[in-house]
């Protein structure tokens, strides 16, 4: 492993205690990075705080990332350790659900939209002026390639990730003076416990659009947020790129 350097710096990682967000909290401690893991689900998050910190400080926030109150209270929490967050990884959501676009509830539209898509703006608003007051942030949104080729069957889902493919592509340009970097993350069949919640044939679906015939893993794309999130990434932000064993055609 390269070891990107984030010595010195404080990361927020939404989602951390499973999957792409935990890979992102463990390379970022093994970069020299102090990293606040936010997670809804309380048993996971406490049992990755408790592996993470083996590694280096980490502070464990139990919080839904989809709840406008719940943010607030999670970035004082954060804060009061933390008071200069450099890095945000908006990580955090939920598997789709997959049935034709126009059989959608509100609720399952909702549910896809919470989580999904207004985790990353409230994560986002609320790290944001305090990075441009400091002239220094990186921000990486974990997306999806449902949200660059939209996605038969996941209609809701795709619709959420292009949300924030777009709203990345904004917040990057209307950043981009500030020293404050905004990029996507879209990775495409990667082996975390979300593939748990997908149906074995929307699995073989996914697979088979991917010319490396493999799934990736979620070290693979923490191997890119790192990148993304360090001091390097300089030149580059309002840009989505892909983690997809081949899939993506732009
Ligand atoms: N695994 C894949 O194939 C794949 C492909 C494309 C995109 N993604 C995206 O990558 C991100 C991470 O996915 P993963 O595969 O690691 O999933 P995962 O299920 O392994 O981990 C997701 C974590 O996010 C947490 N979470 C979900 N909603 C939350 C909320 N509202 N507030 C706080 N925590 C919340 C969960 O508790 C869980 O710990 C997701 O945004 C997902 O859509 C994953």
């Amino acid at each position: 492993m390269n070891r990107i350097d984030l010595d010195g710096r404080n990361a927020i990682v939404t989602g951390a205690a499973k999957g792409i967000g935990y890979a992102a909290a463990e390379r970022f401690l093994d970069s020299g990075a102090k990293v606040s893991l936010w997670d809804f689900n309380r048993e996971a998050l406490d049992n990755a705080a408790e592996r993470l910190a083996a590694k280096g400080e980490v502070q464990a926030v139990h919080v839904d990332c989809g709840d406008e109150d719940a943010v607030a209270a999670a970035m004082r929490e954060t804060a009061d350790r933390f008071p200069a967050i450099d890095i945000l990884i908006a990580n955090a959501g939920v598997a789709g659900i997959v049935k034709p676009a126009w059989e959608y509830t509100m609720d399952d539209w909702h549910h896809l939209m919470r989580n999904d898509l207004t985790s990353v703006f409230l994560c986002c608003r609320a790290v944001v002026p305090g990075m441009i007051e400091r002239g220094y942030g990186r921000i990486v949104i974990v997306s999806s390639i449902a949200g660059m080729e939209g996605a038969p069957g996941n209609g809701a889902y795709a619709a959420a990730k292009g949300g924030a493919i777009t709203y990345a592509k904004t917040l990057g340009k209307e950043l981009a003076k500030t020293g404050v970097m905004v990029n996507c993350s879209a990775p495409s069949g990667i082996d975390t416990p979300l593939l748990g919640d997908i149906t074995p044939e929307y699995m073989e679906t996914v697979t088979s659009k991917m010319p490396i015939g493999r799934l990736g893993t979620a070290e693979e794309v923490a191997a890119q947020i790192a990148w993304l999130a360090s001091e390097e990434c300089s030149f580059s932000t309002g840009a989505v790129y892909d983690t997809s064993g081949g899939r993506a055609v732009y």
